[in-house]
């Protein structure tokens, strides 16, 4: 079997560490796993792949010889380094913002609209964590019934913004309860976040929305290929470690059902129907949290539109909101045989 040279840039990260594990829980055929980061990682000893190696930091020259680099370090580092890796034929995939918009550059959910990676230009881009995890929920509906508009609110997980975030939290409930404080080095969120909820994620634009609000409305209508799906979405930053939630109102072209939406959701790839609420059985974070499927639950017809479905669906940001849907669309790239720099 083919093995590939893959990189991973932000390796020491919270997605970069996935990005490792998944290679191998998954056994993707890896020749070589190169793990970049920033000049204070350097020098680092890793495990990755079945081997001990030593994180470099990441440079023009850090490409050479690479099939694939997966980038999880922001989007500025994105910018910095992605037309290097084009140049050393190598294709990126890329976790930040910087290029989802980007019309020559395809927005993929594989198991939504993988084959446009038949046609990509060298550098391919991973959607938005809260919008990967709602799409897996709303597309196969969207199949079904055809989606007009949505009414979403995020309960994003404090992994959402990196190792850091975690350790932000930690640190908050350990001096709630301790007479011992100990010192917050940086604050990651705006407030404090543990037992607390921040309305407030990314910044705010002039209209109120917030920058991550309008990925979930500008993402959906590039990755459904529809620009009238009106979507409306408030992010909140919760205390919950990992695996965001989202509870969503959605209103459809046809005539909608419940029985038919939920056979459309049991036989969508990804995503499980997890809804036997007088079993208390809804999707929960915790349930969800190192999980290859998003769960759907709390399914049931919309008593304020005439089409209408309200749900709730979980899903592991970290794994199918970034870490796990770029390690697929690497697995869709070498299935199509389509690994190619443009
Ligand atoms: P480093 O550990 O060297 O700072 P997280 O999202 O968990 O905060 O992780 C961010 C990731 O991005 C880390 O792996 C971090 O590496 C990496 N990173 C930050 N700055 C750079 C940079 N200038 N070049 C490459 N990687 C970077």
């Amino acid at each position: 079997m083919k093995k590939y040279r893959i990189g991973i840039v932000g390796a020491t990260g919270a997605v970069g560490q996935e990005i490792i594990h998944l290679l191998e829980k998954r056994e993707f055929p890896v020749a070589e796993a190169r793990l970049l980061a920033s000049e204070r990682s350097a020098g680092r000893e890793m495990q990755a792949c079945g081997n001990l190696e030593i994180v470099k930091e990441t440079n023009e020259n850090s490409f050479e010889n690479l099939d694939i680099a997966i980038f999880s370090a922001g989007s500025q580092n994105t910018e910095n380094f992605a037309n290097a890796a084009r140049k050393s034929s190598c294709v990126v995939i890329d976790n930040s913002s910087a290029f989802r918009m980007d019309k020559d550059v395809p927005l993929i959910i594989p198991e939504i609209n993988g084959e446009l990676l038949e046609h990509h230009n060298g550098i391919i881009a991973n959607p938005n964590c809260s919008t990967a995890v709602a799409l897996m929920a709303l597309f196969p509906l969207h199949k079904r019934f055809g989606l007009k508009r949505f009414f979403a609110s995020t309960y994003q997980a404090v992994s959402g913004a990196g190792a850091e975030g975690v350790l932000e939290l930690e640190t908050q409930v350990k001096n709630k309860f301790s007479d011992e404080q100990i010192e917050q080095s940086q604050n990651v969120f705006q407030h404090e976040i543990a037992f607390n909820l921040i309305p407030h994620i990314d910044s705010f634009r002039e209209d109120g929305y917030t920058k991550e609000e309008l990925k979930m409305r500008n993402e959906t209508r590039k990755i459904l290929d529809n620009s009238s799906i009106g979507v409306s979405c408030t992010c909140v930053r919760v205390p919950v470690y990992r695996a965001h939630s989202i509870s969503i109102n959605a209103e459809f072209d046809a005539p909608v059902n419940v029985p038919d939406a939920r056979t459309s959701i049991e036989n969508f790839d990804g995503v499980e129907l997890w809804d036997m609420p007088n079993s208390l059985r809804y999707p929960m974070p915790i349930n969800y949290t190192e999980k290859e499927v998003c769960g759907v639950g709390r399914l049931r017809l919309d008593h304020a539109f005439n089409n209408g479905l309200a749900l709730w669906a979980v899903g592991d940001q970290l794994w199918k909101g970034a870490a796990l849907n770029a390690v697929q669309i690497a697995e869709e790239l070498v299935a199509r045989k389509c690994l190619k720099n443009i």
